[in-house]
């Protein structure tokens, strides 16, 4: 058994910025199930959305940030996030974060769909990489953290879950060390789960292999509030390489910042298509343009649309968008003098895990940030680089709020003892075909089904098919060695699960959520919730 002041699940920006405040209390340990810059943090290009100009203010940007959230933010979540934005930004500085200036030392704020100013802070295209790799840097000098790389959290251990009947607190986590294949106790009073998204659910996501979904589905079994999972955001423009060669293309995600220095677009016979559906057309709230290019996939029957950026000056988008540039270079298209071809694609879920603007879950002890989570700031919609804003200003209030509810230094509550992990020892036969083939099952599934437009039909389809891989998972797991690939299995499924109830429940559209069969907005509309029973 491992026991630590703080237990971190995850080395995203969330995770880490965590871990880095966290140190100057206690212990900490953070776990990652891969190597510790495989997250969608490390991916992340357009950069993080702050009021940093003196023309901007905090009401734009909270009504922006309202406006994308389609009538389901929490409006007060969305005013403390925005308001402690800038203060995030000095944190991210003081830990060596470096965005790019203009000559006058001024911020260069770029721009991207829905928000009403220029106010994204960037480093180039690959802002997510420059601020998890300060963090990562900062957190390995840092004495108190100590930082386990290919370390798979299972599930989480409870008091509940431990037969109790008088409270329910989380105690820690089962952990799978992938090189040993040993299941450890991972005990700590205080647990930040930080394992971002959902996005490897769907055949075409930006998202990297990490994204399986693995904190919801953990707070979900163990009896945590889970919140607004229907409302799955897709980027209008992941690169589209008709070649299917190269694993790396197919995720390829094309930022909104080129649409936001001027990137058009434009159907296959060229022509401009969004301001036939949206007056700020190419700039348009993501759900509105997805939907836009869907729509227009269908009715040309063309397997892409593409933005235009070649008529900028010689050098800019080389210049501003080196990533883009070189990889679409790789794959044979010149973004500086043709178009390039885009596809929706999975990316983020705007739902997770209920918490209060603390990081709290509804389990004790059990504190969320970042994308795993849902304080209320996204509604039906999130306004672009607005998530890792909420992985740093939800990370810093977890922490305090930690600090006050479970003090450290006043000893610890009474111990439990805690069962060692049993599990079978048979390999299961021809494991990783089966697996496989019941991934690919769940994704296909839930691109054809749960996607961009719903109906009823659809959905109900989805569930009939989910529950029937529920049985067979469930039989894998309980049955045979566990490894990372049945972990993250079951865990799809139990993600694939929510976003489907909570999808059926929903009986209109809002924001992300588009169904033909209800296509307006109901009058009387509440974020949803689940709870398992
Ligand atoms: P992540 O960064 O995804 O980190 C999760 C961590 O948890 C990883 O280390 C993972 O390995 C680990 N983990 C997962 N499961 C387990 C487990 N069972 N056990 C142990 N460890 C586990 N947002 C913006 O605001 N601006 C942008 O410009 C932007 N661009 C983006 C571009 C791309 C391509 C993508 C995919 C997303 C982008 N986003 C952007 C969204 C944003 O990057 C994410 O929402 C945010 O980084 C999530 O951070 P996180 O710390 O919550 O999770
Ligand atoms: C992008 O660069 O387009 C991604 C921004 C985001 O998802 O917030």
């Amino acid at each position: 058994m491992r026991t630590s002041d703080f237990l971190v699940i995850g080395s995203g920006v969330a995770g880490l910025s965590f871990a880095l405040r966290a140190a100057k209390y206690g212990s900490v340990v953070v776990i990652t199930k891969s190597s510790a810059l495989e997250s969608s943090s490390a991916k992340a290009q357009g950069g993080i959305a702050a009021v940093m100009d003196k023309d901007d203010s905090f009401k734009e940007h909270i009504e922006d940030t309202l406006v994308a959230g389609a009538g389901l933010c929490d409006e007060s979540a969305v005013r403390v996030i925005v308001e402690e934005a800038p203060d995030a930004i000095r944190e991210l500085l003081d830990w060596g974060v470096a965005f790019d200036q203009e000559e006058n030392h001024h911020y260069e704020l770029g721009r991207e769909g829905g928000h009403s100013h220029r106010r994204i802070l960037h480093a180039k295209d690959t802002t997510g990489l420059e601020i998890s790799t300060k963090l990562l840097e900062a957190a390995k000098r840092s004495p108190n953290i100590t930082l386990l790389e290919h370390h798979f959290a299972i599930d989480l251990i409870t008091t509940g879950k431990l037969g109790l009947v008088t409270e329910d607190r989380v105690l820690g986590a089962y952990v799978l060390n992938r090189e040993t294949g040993d299941v450890d106790i991972f005990r700590s009073d205080r647990v930040l789960l930080a394992t971002g998204g959902t996005g490897r659910v769907y055949q075409y996501t930006t998202n990297p292999n990490s994204a399986t979904g693995d904190g919801i589905a953990m707070a979900w079994r163990a009896g945590a509030t889970i919140s607004n999972m229907e409302f799955v955001q897709f980027h209008p423009t992941c690169f589209y390489n008709k070649r299917a060669e190269g694993a790396e293309s197919r995720s390829f995600l094309i930022s909104e910042a080129v649409r936001g220095e001027g990137g058009v677009l434009i159907g296959a016979d060229g022509q401009e298509f969004m301001s036939r559906y949206d007056k700020r057309k190419s700039l348009a709230p993501r759900d509105i343009v997805a939907r836009a290019i869907d729509s227009e996939m269908k009715r040309t029957g063309s397997p892409c649309v593409f933005v235009d950026i070649s008529h900028k000056p010689e050098g800019f988008v080389e210049e501003r968008f080196p990533l883009i540039y070189e990889t679409c270079r790789k794959y044979g298209i010149d973004p500086a003098h043709e178009p390039i071809p885009v596809v929706p694609a999975a990316h983020y879920q705007c739902g997770g895990v209920l918490t209060d603007i603390n990081g709290q879950s509804t389990l004790r002890g059990l504190f969320v940030a970042g994308e795993t989570g849902c304080t209320g700031l996204h509604g039906a919609n999130r306004l672009a680089s607005n998530s890792l804003l909420e992985c740093v200003v939800i990370a810093k209030r977890s922490l305090k709020s930690m600090l006050t509810k479970l003090p450290l230094g006043r000893g610890e509550p009474h111990e439990y003892p805690i069962p060692e992990w049993h599990h079978g020892d048979t390999a299961l036969p021809d494991e990783l075909a089966i697996i496989y083939h019941n991934w690919d099952e769940i994704r296909t599934l839930m691109q054809d089904y749960v996607s961009i437009v719903r109906t009823d039909k659809r959905l109900k389809r989805a569930a009939a098919r989910l529950r029937m891989l529920h049985r067979e998972v469930k039989e894998f797991y309980w049955g045979y060695r566990i490894t990372p690939e049945i972990l993250e299995l079951r865990n799809l499924i139990a993600v694939a699960s929510l976003i489907v109830d909570c999808a059926i429940r929903r009986k209109e559209s809002r924001g992300l959520h588009y169904t033909s069969d209800y296509p307006a907005p109901a009058k009387d509309s509440a974020p949803s919730t689940i709870r398992r029973w």
